[in-house]
């Protein structure tokens, strides 16, 4: 059994007003549901605020990211020793916005996959193809390259504490959502990955890219779509208990 996971990625949005106005209005909503997981992902200042405001609510507050190094000599940087002190139970690795605004190489992604593991938090670990790899038809090559850098073959760890993510750029953002089809098409293309190079058949694969209350539904009907990486859908409590809540 594949437990649905419905993951909010809040970029660099939402303040301190906006963090407690969220978890109110989400009050107990989230508190029974033993059938589904919810993570929410704020930026690094509201970590703390945010695991404090979820206590008792049955939510794992994640990392957007982490530099791969327990403490030290790096500026601006929040590593494995503050991720534990705040309490953070979940990272997201592998972002297309890591990857491509912030020129992040397949080798810390790798970094950053290996560490996230090794500190036992769960692993959100995002891959996507661009636009243009998709028309000139590079799509599964692209796809399949992020998964086997990140992960050696010994090396995928278990089920509870993986989750990939597939969010195909061209849709991150920009309101295009993929169909199902093309959806069901990657996520079954990952899913042979996981089974036949890392014998992980029960990996979780979310879906993300413009997930809206709208098009949960028929996203959720496909076989190999186990979830969502939702940023804009998921700012307002609202909006994102629609989401988790699309079949009730
Ligand atoms: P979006 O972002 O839902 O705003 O398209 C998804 C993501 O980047 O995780």
């Amino acid at each position: 059994m594949r437990k649905p996971i419905f993951a909010a990625n809040w970029k660099m949005n939402n303040l301190s007003g906006d963090v407690v106005e969220f978890f109110k209005v989400l009050g107990d909503s989230t508190l029974h549901l033993n059938d589904r997981e919810i993570i929410v992902a704020p930026s690094f200042p509201y970590l703390k605020m945010s695991v404090k405001n979820s206590e008792d609510k049955n939510i794992i507050i994640a990392a957007q990211d982490v530099y791969p190094e327990a403490e030290g000599a790096f500026t601006g940087m929040v590593g494995g020793e503050m991720l534990n002190d705040l309490g953070v139970g979940a990272v997201v690795v592998g972002h297309s916005e890591r990857r491509h605004v912030f020129g992040e190489s397949l080798e810390l992604i790798r970094k950053k996959v290996k560490f996230t593991q090794e500190n036992n938090w769960k692993l959100i670990f995002c891959v996507g193809e661009t636009l243009q790899e998709r028309e000139t038809g590079h799509l599964f090559e692209v796809i399949k390259e992020q998964i086997y850098t990140a992960f050696d073959q010994n090396l995928w760890c278990e089920n509870e504490m993986a989750v990939v993510a597939y969010e195909p750029v061209w849709a991150i953002g920009t309101g295009v959502v993929a169909s199902p089809e093309q959806a069901q098409e990657m996520h079954l293309f990952i899913r042979k990955i996981m089974k036949e190079r890392y014998d992980r058949e029960e990996t979780r694969i979310l879906y993300g890219g413009s997930v809206k209350p709208d098009n949960i539904k028929g996203l959720m009907d496909c076989e190999d779509i186990d979830g969502a990486l939702v940023g804009g859908a998921s700012l307002k409590a609202d909006s994102f208990k629609k989401l988790f809540l699309y079949d009730r």
